[in-house]
């Protein structure tokens, strides 16, 4: 078995009956859901569920599990997600499968927000895996220059499979910001770049993750609270 399914399926050991949870996006969060299923279906707990993304509602009803909306939800309980890279303090870089918006709407409202990933994905200093940073589509070429110059890095439009740029779920258009590791001021970086127009939302998860479930290739797992 895969060590992403092994620390996916360990992470909805915590779900516990009555909870509202939040279905992540990514190849590990998609591990959780069946999970998530198959405790509904044989322990019958009652959860109240949304998915974090149009690819990962369409899983859930595809193991049978009933969503809510999103618009009825003022707070989560628990949500299990996946990440792109995380640092000690449990700052995180997401967005690499381009639903960063919904999960951060999601994640800020969770009391216990899980993150899973291999443990490759750990890293002394954010920085190497570009900050995704989701922007209105209208006059893209030009919010993408204006990030460019102001943070001196290359910045590039995220494409799909056929070539066109890449639109999420919300309709927006992902521009990558290479950085490279170190990722600078930490304090206030993720501000800076909100602060652009035309700019949505950044891939920046400072503060979020509560919990962390790291999963090893020899298959053992790790659960870490965030430090203090
Ligand atoms: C999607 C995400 C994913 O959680 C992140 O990209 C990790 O994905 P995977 O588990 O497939 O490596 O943020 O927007």
């Amino acid at each position: 078995v895969n060590p992403k399914q092994i620390a996916a399926e360990h992470a909805v050991t915590l779900i516990k009956d009555g909870m509202s949870v939040g279905l992540g996006s990514g190849t590990t969060a998609a591990y959780a859901i069946p999970a998530v299923a198959r405790r509904i279906e044989t322990e019958g707990l009652r959860l109240r569920c949304v998915a974090t993304s149009k690819a990962s509602a369409h899983l859930a009803h595809a193991n049978g599990i009933k969503l809510s909306s999103w618009d009825s939800i003022e707070t989560l309980d628990i949500t299990i997600d996946g990440a792109d890279e995380i640092d000690p303090e449990f700052r995180i870089i997401k967005g690499g499968g381009g639903a960063l918006v919904r999960e951060k709407l999601v994640a800020t409202v969770t009391a216990d927000e899980v993150i899973v990933v291999h443990s490759a994905k750990l890293t002394e200093a954010l920085g190497a895996f570009p900050v995704p940073v989701a922007v209105v589509p209208f006059g893209w070429p030009s919010t993408r220059r204006r990030l460019a110059e102001k943070f001196g890095c290359e910045v590039s439009i995220r494409r799909d499979a056929s070539g066109d740029a890449f639109t999420s779920d919300d309709g927006m258009h992902i521009l990558d910001m290479a950085f490279g590791a170190p990722l600078p001021r930490l304090d206030t970086i993720e501000n800076e770049i909100r602060s652009v127009v035309g700019v949505v939302e950044v891939g920046l998860f400072f503060g979020l993750c509560h919990h962390l479930v790291v999963a090893h290739s020899d298959g053992s797992v790790e659960v870490k609270a965030a430090p203090k």
